[in-house]
């Protein structure tokens, strides 16, 4: 598959929330007013249980779906995990990976999430990879520092061509479900610098063509003007994903956004 970033993509992080009828609702909403929407990369993100409903109420729709984790074994005695082919088998076309919240409670590292990468690439599984720094290394001066060995590390051993299938998610820590954000010269700052460090190591083509989201605390208000800015190029958005309304008011900005650039 060919990624371009000429549409902004905006994916809704459902993490721990909604029963398989609240998620059927809420996409039904989201599909109903998905013919407005054309203009963007839309991707609901429930949890595992809800996948399957998910799928069914959203035949022949432009809207797609992802998982919020997997274990990079294809199958065995894995207690407890669910493999890239069965999310395949789900109708996921995209996985996150690395999120932090995974890094803080589950034990994910940087190696781990590598793996994940080479097993979600090698099953056709897009990859959405986490990255972002804490308060304490923000407050230090180390966001470009903990970037760059996360960038570095999650990619190791793979080649240009996968890169150019990964999308790259910043989310600082500490403006993940706090209602703090990034200005959008701080989120953009990180963004151009991600960039250059593809073009850098990978090539100028691999560089313009990623999709670089921003995420944490985004919110209808906040949108637009994160998604002005040059290497923005969408949102992976939780809280404010939970509800159509304010789903559909975030596409709609980053469209308008996304537009007058
Ligand atoms: P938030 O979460 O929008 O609720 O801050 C973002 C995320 O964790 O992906």
């Amino acid at each position: 598959m060919i990624m371009s970033n000429k549409k902004p993509f905006i994916a809704g992080n459902w993490k721990m929330s909604k029963t398989i009828p609240e998620a059927v609702e809420l996409v039904r909403e989201l599909n109903e007013a998905s013919s407005e929407l054309t203009e963007a990369e839309i991707v609901v993100i429930p949890p595992f249980t809800a996948l399957n409903d998910v799928k069914n109420t959203l035949p022949g729709s432009s809207i797609q779906i992802g998982a919020q984790n997997f274990f990079w074994e294809e199958k065995g005695a894995y207690t407890g995990e669910i493999s890239a082919p069965m999310l395949k088998d789900a109708g996921c076309a995209y996985v996150v990976i690395g999120h932090s919240e995974r890094r803080q409670y589950f034990g994910e590292t940087n190696e781990t999430v590598n793996k994940k990468i080479k097993a979600s690439l090698a099953h056709e599984l897009l990859p959405i990879m986490c990255i972002g720094e804490s308060f304490e290394e923000k407050e230090k001066g180390k966001t470009i520092n903990k970037i760059e060995t996360q960038i570095t590390e999650g990619f190791e051993g793979l080649e240009k061509k996968e890169i150019s299938q990964i999308i790259i998610a910043y989310e600082p820590i500490w403006a993940i479900g706090t209602g703090l954000t990034a200005t959008p010269n701080q989120a953009e700052d990180v963004h151009r610098f991600i960039r250059n460090k593809l073009a850098e190591n990978y090539g100028n083509e691999t560089g313009s063509c990623a999709i670089i989201l921003y995420g944490g605390s985004v919110k209808p208000a906040n949108s637009y003007s994160l998604l002005k800015e040059e290497d923005i190029n969408g949102a992976l958005v939780g809280g404010a994903s939970l509800n159509s309304e304010s789903f559909i008011e975030i596409i709609k900005e980053a469209i308008k956004a996304y537009k007058e650039k």
